[in-house]
């Protein structure tokens, strides 16, 4: 686990950092918070208590800088959706928060799924790659708990792996 502060040898409990983790995430961060994960939500709008940190990514130093201090050291978990541009400029700038035992879990939607090592911000990651499910009347978006059964899974997938979450791109 990460720095040895936590996880192993039970000392403390596990830390989640989830960017995203206020909106179609909120069904995996109440899981992680069920197991027991002390869990990290930056975003602009209201996060409720426990772990929710006020930070917009559209001023990524800024965002970066509150986050990497609110947190402070590597974390278990990382899974990181925002929108890009933005998401590759925090992901090199939140680098303090991952070390080598940090799970992290990268979330794309498929339009944005090349296949190369592009589709990723931080090397390594497992990719969890969002596509869209059958319907009643034809395609649907994912549900919020779809998508956060995906990124859950995807936490105990080999580094590298592509996940796909409904349709795969054709
Ligand atoms: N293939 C699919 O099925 C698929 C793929 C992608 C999206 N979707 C759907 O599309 C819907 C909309 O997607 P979405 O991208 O808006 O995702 P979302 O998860 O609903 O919301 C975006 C998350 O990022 C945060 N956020 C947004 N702008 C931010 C900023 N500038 N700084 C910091 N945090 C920020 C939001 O919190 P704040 O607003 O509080 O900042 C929230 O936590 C989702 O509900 C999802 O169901 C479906």
């Amino acid at each position: 686990m990460s720095e040895g502060r936590s996880g192993a040898g039970g000392r403390m409990s596990r830390r989640a950092l989830v960017i995203g983790g206020t909106g179609m995430l909120s069904p995996a961060v109440q899981v992680l918070a069920d197991e027991g994960y002390e869990v990290f939500r930056p975003s602009r709008g209201q996060g409720g208590t426990g772990g929710w940190i006020k930070a917009d990514w559209t001023d990524p130093s800024r965002f970066a800088r509150i986050v990497t201090q609110h947190v402070g050291h590597p974390v278990d978990l990382f899974v990181l959706w925002a929108h890009r541009p933005y998401r590759a400029e925090i992901a090199p700038l939140l680098r303090p928060l991952v070390g080598p035992a940090t799970v992290v879990v990268e979330v794309i939607g498929s339009a944005q799924f090349r296949d190369t090592g592009e589709d990723r911000d931080i090397a390594g990651s497992r990719l969890v790659v969002l596509g869209r499910a059958a319907g009643t009347h034809g395609e649907r978006w994912l549900t919020h708990a779809e998508i956060s059964e995906g990124v859950l899974d995807a936490r105990h997938a080999p580094p590298g792996a592509v996940r796909f979450v409904g349709t795969a791109p054709v």
